[in-house]
């Protein structure tokens, strides 16, 4: 269960007008043509099966607050920095009284317990516990259990669910129904190659970096807190805001733990003064973070942020919710959708602590998202960010697209797949590099165009240059007016990581992820301890005032889907974005702002 959310018994007067004076006839919300690539049914739920019902509710003044959120966030508007509070954003998303009136109505027409009904803290979303029958019923659905052909993960939904005329203008979305998405920690593993890492420590060789500092040579094919702190010119910036209340998240899914030992034996190694300080696990939704079985994907997130941003204090977030075994799902009920939990949990949090710079490595193929889910999520990130948050997304690990880059819309067309929810455009897409001097984009680093995001305005004059450099290469396999990711990048390969007391070299945009939060977080704690507000939403930010504060990545190819994918070329790239930060740069450039 939800722990923030509030019980709300409310009266029963208010919606007893006729039934008949509505227009119930249904029409459908959304649908697949087929069951989703890689999905079978294998067969009816266990009829005794309950689910848990999320309904979202049409947001009041969500314009509004778009409209705001691009105010505090534009450099060049007299209100930027002005983060808003909790109150106002809850007040802004609160649903309009007639569509809590419409929906009561209906739900109570389908014979539901309305003091059962749980509410989120801005009442836009409402949670209901019901047997599969009442769900069909009520979505004009027919559920089945469908497993994944390689995971054997399994899950209950329906192809296809409607809703009442009437109410389509008052509910966003129905989950789960019709999202098929699989949570994929986005994570490219490779053993250390005990040849290859000790070259630049045994001889002292270094390399000129972009600022003309010294790199370790070492740092080329190995990647540790130190290698950063130089190619990114944070080495000698001692944070200075933890008790202002600078914090750094990270958000962890799929029973992933950080091991505690791991921490420690990392520092001994790679940030001996940090050894001793730890981080703090918080439980989302019962989230758990058993010892025994540590993470390879948390021990890489929370070492680097940890190791970049020592003294600052580092939260896991550790949410439950992988999609779940049916026979796990009976009791107690099925609970999915990791991103909409945390986000509900961290919008519930009071000011003043939610961290202002968050990571997150996980991601799916944005088509696998129905786009009615994908837009109302973005949105709850458009909410987090007008609070004062950077969150940053890893933009995943496919190239241009992973796996057969089939559309699942029945058509089977072959389109570059572009990852959600780095697509968003409230949220920071960071794509990977490797070696240095110079640093390259890796062939892995995932970007593209969203064709769920149209080109937001802050794009308009970084991207359009790229597209015409490409021409008509790649014509009609992504779309050139969509919001293009990465925004950012950061190195991503050969990252020295201790997992169960041992170090291994892991690669991915998950290391690049973290690398670039830990980077914010320390502009944060100059600006705070300056007496500025947290920098927030980035991307109007970076594509702007902060642009010189990148090194623009000049080489690297992100092959998929029988293609060479997109080259990193001069300015905005698909592959690296705008390119790696240079931290006294953008300190400079955005310190006071
Ligand atoms: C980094 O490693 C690559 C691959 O081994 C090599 O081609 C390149 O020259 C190295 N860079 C430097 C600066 O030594
Ligand atoms: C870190 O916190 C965990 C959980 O509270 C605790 O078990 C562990 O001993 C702590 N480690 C250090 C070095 O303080
Ligand atoms: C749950 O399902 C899995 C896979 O079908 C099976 O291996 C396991 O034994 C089942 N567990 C229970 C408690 O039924
Ligand atoms: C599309 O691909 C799926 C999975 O490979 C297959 O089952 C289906 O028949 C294909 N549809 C068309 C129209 O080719
Ligand atoms: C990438 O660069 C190579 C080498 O210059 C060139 O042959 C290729 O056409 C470029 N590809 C794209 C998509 O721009």
């Amino acid at each position: 269960m939800l722990s923030l959310l509030v019980v709300v018994a409310c009266c029963l007067a208010a919606y007893t007008s006729p039934v008949s004076q509505r227009d119930w006839d249904v029409t459908v919300k959304h649908s697949w043509v087929t069951i989703p690539n890689g999905w079978i049914d294998v067969g009816a739920p266990p009829a005794d099966h309950i689910i848990n019902l999320k309904i979202g509710l049409k947001q009041h003044g969500f314009e509004d607050l778009l409209a705001m959120l691009h105010e505090i966030s534009d450099p060049f508007h007299p209100k930027y920095g002005q983060h808003l509070s909790k109150r106002e954003v809850d007040d802004l998303v609160a649903p309009h009284e007639s569509t809590h009136a419409t929906v009561r109505e209906w739900l109570y027409g389908h014979g539901i317990d309305l003091a059962s009904i749980h509410y989120s803290p801005a009442k836009d979303w409402l949670s209901l516990d019901v047997p599969l029958s009442t769900a069909e019923s009520l979505l004009s659905a027919s559920y089945r259990s469908y497993q994944h052909s390689s995971t054997g993960e399994q899950v209950v939904r329906t192809l296809s669910y409607s809703l009442p005329r009437d109410l389509h203008a008052h509910i966003d979305l129905v989950h789960p129904t019709t999202m098929f998405d699989r949570m994929k920690a986005m994570r490219a593993t490779y053993m250390l190659d005990a040849t290859l890492s000790p070259v630049g420590e045994a001889n002292g060789a270094t390399v000129k970096g972009p600022a003309g500092q010294d790199i370790p040579l070492s740092c080329n094919t190995t990647v540790t807190p130190a290698c950063l702190q130089v190619l990114y010119s944070t080495e000698g910036y001692v944070p200075q805001a933890a008790e202002k209340g600078n914090k750094i998240g990270v958000a962890g899914y799929l029973e992933q733990y950080v091991s505690f030992a791991d921490l420690q034996t990392f520092f001994t190694q790679f940030r001996p003064d940090a050894m001793g300080t730890n981080v703090t696990v918080v439980s989302v939704d019962g989230g758990l973070n058993d010892q025994s079985l540590p993470g390879i994907e948390a021990d890489l997130n929370v070492q680097y942020t940890e190791g970049l941003t020592y003294p600052t204090p580092n939260y896991y977030y550790s949410t439950p919710g992988t999609a779940p075994t049916i026979n796990d799902s009976v009791t107690p009920p099925q609970r999915d959708e990791p991103y909409l939990d945390w986000l509900t949990y961290m919008l519930g949090l009071p000011d003043g602590e939610v961290p202002q710079a968050f990571t997150t490595s996980y991601g799916g193929d944005e088509q696998t998202f129905p786009y009615e889910w994908a837009v109302r999520v973005c949105g709850m990130f458009a909410q987090l960010s007008a609070r004062g948050s950077s969150v940053m997304f890893s933009s995943g690990d496919g190239g241009v697209g992973a796996g057969t880059c089939q559309t699942n819309d029945g058509t089977n067309r072959t389109l570059f797949q572009p990852v959600f929810p780095a697509t968003c455009p409230y949220i920071t897409g960071v794509g990977a590099t490797y070696q240095i001097a110079p640093e390259k984009g890796v062939y892995f680093s995932q970007g593209g165009f969203s064709r769920y995001f149209k080109r937001p305005l802050w794009q308009a004059a970084a991207v359009p240059p790229f597209l015409e450099k490409l021409g008509s290469t790649y014509a009609g396999l992504y779309n050139p007016a969509g919001r293009a990711v990465p925004d950012v990048s950061a190195q991503g390969y050969g990252f020295q990581v201790v997992v169960e007391g041992k170090v291994e070299s892991v690669g991915g945009t998950s290391a690049s992820s973290p690398t670039f939060a830990s980077i914010v977080s320390l502009l944060n704690d100059y600006r705070l301890a300056n007496g500025r507000p947290s920098l927030g939403w980035l991307n109007p930010l970076l594509y702007t005032t902060g642009l010189s504060g990148f090194t623009d990545i000049l080489l690297g190819n992100n092959p998929g889907c029988g293609t060479l994918g997109f080259n990193a070329t001069e300015g905005w790239d698909a592959i690296t974005g705008l390119g790696t930060p240079d931290f006294v740069k953008l300190k400079e450039l955005l310190g006071f702002i």
